[in-house]
């Protein structure tokens, strides 16, 4: 393809791309919906995933009293982990496993909706998880057939779990994140209710923000679908294909959303045109990395939230207990240095990237690029109240090397980079990402 920017692919490189996408469906008051839509796909006895908290709001009784009405049978697991980790997806597949159920409903935030995926896979097709999980850590072997009907609901703005196919989660073995992918895996429907997020906390609304915005600009900025391998065969071709052009027009509408209302969603939650508008980022950006996929400040932010158990942070907005880095924190903290190093191989892409964000670019060189984005995104950051860095959420550098460690096997993402990015690489940015501003 010559036009849109992208030239053609070279002797070796993939010549196309593949675009999936669930059917989506968007506005308040939406939820209304499930029961008839649950019904339309055959579901008359479901599996309803949430987490305790989840089970309490209003929108999960909404929710359930769809399905009820439209006369459906359901068997409740309300015991989802926030950060699911390989335990917990086993038990939840063990719970799949026992309820007699011809499809999956998840109501909730990201690690809802992976842990229903992850249960429908491992009760359709037992295995033990690594046989799925991505390589290095796991065979990834693939899913051997489909699997029921399952409609999303997702309750924060951030994940676009609801239209991806991956399911993440952390491997106690490893102390490290890792994930499922599969197309297989990618939720039938997903039904995206923005009143839903009206009672989220301003730390939840600006974390999952950041996802957004971190999967705008990765997959706006990753290596172009051309430039990867050709596969063997058509249909081994990855999810996390490069960008392209259907991903760049959902990354750069989510990116000018977040622009414009991240920081209005993070102030007021009776903002109900900012928070509907970062549901609107999230589905795109959502939709749009599902098939170019992210790449390095995803991969560094698995192996943060990994070890989060070593740090004492706690923060606040998130249910009490153990030590836990909030997804979206976890990886914008990396962006400005990654960011400030990937520039290079596409100024234009970031001088854009930085002005949909805000920053005035008026005048910027090639040069100037990756240093306007880095300090666009820790303007945003400080404005929104992340943390200051690795170190805000309790890193220090004596934590490099077990850092470097749990970011070496995320393979799947840091090839999706516009640049090698090796364990030298690493080292440099994660000493770099200690303080933001
Ligand atoms: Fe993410």
């Amino acid at each position: 393809m010559i036009c849109c920017h992208y030239p053609s692919a070279r002797a070796g490189g993939d010549g196309a791309f593949t675009i999936d996408a669930s059917r989506v469906t968007f506005g308040r008051g939406c939820i209304a919906e499930l029961g008839d839509r649950a019904r339309s796909l055959g579901m008359r006895r479901v599996a309803l995933f949430t987490d305790p908290r989840v089970a309490t709001l209003s929108i999960f009784e909404r929710a359930r009293r769809s399905l009820v009405s439209a006369g459906l049978e359901l068997e409740l697991y309300d015991g989802v982990r926030v950060e699911p980790t390989s335990v917990s997806f086993e038990e939840a597949a063990r719970f799949a496993l026992g309820a007699t159920v011809d499809g999956f409903v998840s109501v909730g935030g990201g690690s809802v909706l992976d842990t229903a995926k992850a249960a429908s896979l491992l009760s359709s097709y037992p295995a033990p998880l690594r046989a799925y999980a991505n390589l290095p850590v796991g065979d990834a072997r693939p899913v051997p057939g489909p699997l029921r009907p399952h409609l999303a609901c997702p309750t924060t703005s951030g994940t676009g779990s609801e239209v991806t196919g991956i399911a993440v989660y952390d491997d106690l073995e490893l102390g490290a994140k890792t994930a499922v992918a599969s197309a297989r895996l990618r939720p039938t429907e997903a039904l995206i209710d923005p009143d839903a997020t009206a009672t989220l906390p301003a730390p939840v609304v600006a974390a999952s923000g950041f996802d957004v915005l971190s999967h705008a600009l990765e997959s706006y900025t990753a290596r172009a679908y051309c430039d990867r391998p050709a596969p063997e065969r058509p249909t081994l071709r990855p999810m996390s294909q490069g960008r392209n052009p259907f991903s760049d027009l959902g990354c750069r509408e989510a990116l000018t959303l977040c622009g414009d209302y991240l920081l209005r969603a993070v102030a007021d939650p009776a903002d109900a045109e900012a928070r509907e508008a970062m549901m609107w980022a999230a589905t795109l950006a959502g939709v749009a990395f599902g098939s170019s996929g992210v790449h390095v400040p995803h991969a560094m932010a698995y192996a943060v939230a990994g070890l989060a158990h070593e740090t004492s942070y706690r923060p606040a907005g998130y249910p009490e207990g153990e030590p836990l880095v909030p997804h979206g924190v976890s990886v914008v903290l990396s962006a400005p240095a990654v960011f400030r190093l990937t520039a290079e191989t596409d100024p234009e892409r970031h001088l854009e990237g930085a002005r949909r964000l805000g920053a005035e670019t008026r005048g910027a060189s090639a040069s100037d690029a990756g240093p306007i984005l880095a300090s666009r995104l820790a303007e945003l950051m400080q404005a929104a109240g992340v943390p200051n860095g690795l170190r805000g959420v309790g890193y220090d550098d004596a934590h490099v090397p077990r850092l470097v460690l749990g970011t070496v096997p995320q393979a799947r993402l840091l090839s999706n980079a516009p640049l090698t990015i090796g364990p030298p690489e690493l080292e440099r940015l994660f000493h770099t990402s200690m303080r933001c501003w």
